[in-house]
């Protein structure tokens, strides 16, 4: 059985992170990804990306309407692995600490809170206001992932790319999703057997 993974674009900048998880979760046959990309989403698409919201749905196993309530992903009789909100506006944080549920994004992202399956919440903006920073405190204490996208300049990526693929990375490998895009600080100094066997000693 695939994993189900429920992704959710709204209109804050980055979707390039969504649009590369999806190119890599689109080779795989072990995971199947039900995708909903609100209004704004599909705007932000355009403007950063340069294409039509239809070229990320045709990504997707599965594609469905902000507003379609009938989706399986909008009742937790459906089973998923997770859910994500990448990446994810303010205004679709705020939905999503308050149970707001007006979409089917809030309404994926509530379900999986109380069915305590594993959400990963990519917010973006900046500087942050303190309701913002509130929100991301709400979330968090109801059991979701903050997962800002903040690149990590100690893997020393050469370009906007890398950066990007380093998160798509940390994103797959929140799921548990294998990726050449993973990275794992010391993995390769392991490998060399730079560090002694037994005994830290860095
Ligand atoms: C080009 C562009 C970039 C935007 N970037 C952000 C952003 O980084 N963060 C954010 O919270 N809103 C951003 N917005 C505003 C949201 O799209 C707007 O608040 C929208 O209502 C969000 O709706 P949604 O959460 O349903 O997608 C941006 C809008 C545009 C057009």
């Amino acid at each position: 059985m695939p994993k189900r993974i429920a992704l959710c674009i709204t209109g804050a900048s980055g979707a390039v992170y969504a649009y590369r998880f999806l190119q890599e979760t689109s080779r795989s046959n072990d995971v199947e990804t039900h995708l909903v990309i609100s209004n704004a989403g599909a705007i932000v698409i355009k403007q950063e990306l340069g294409i039509n919201a239809s070229e990320v749905q045709r990504l997707a196993s599965f594609s469905y309407d902000e507003k379609n309530f009938m989706a399986p992903i909008a009742s937790g009789s459906f089973r998923l692995d997770g859910a994500m909100v990448a990446p994810c506006s303010m205004k679709t944080l705020s939905g999503i600490a308050h149970d707001y549920e007006d979409n089917l994004i809030i309404r994926c992202a509530s379900i999986a809170l109380k069915e305590k399956w594993r959400l990963v919440l990519m917010p973006r903006e900046t500087p942050l206001s303190t309701i913002q920073i509130k929100n991301m405190l709400e979330v968090s204490k109801a059991g979701a992932t903050v997962l800002p996208p903040m690149p990590q300049f100690y893997f020393k990526p050469k370009d906007v790319g890398e950066m990007v693929d380093m998160m798509v990375g940390k994103m797959l490998s929140i799921f548990d999703i294998d990726s050449r895009l993973t990275h794992e600080w010391g993995a390769d100094k392991l490998a060399l057997k730079e560090f002694e066997p037994s005994g830290a000693t860095y």
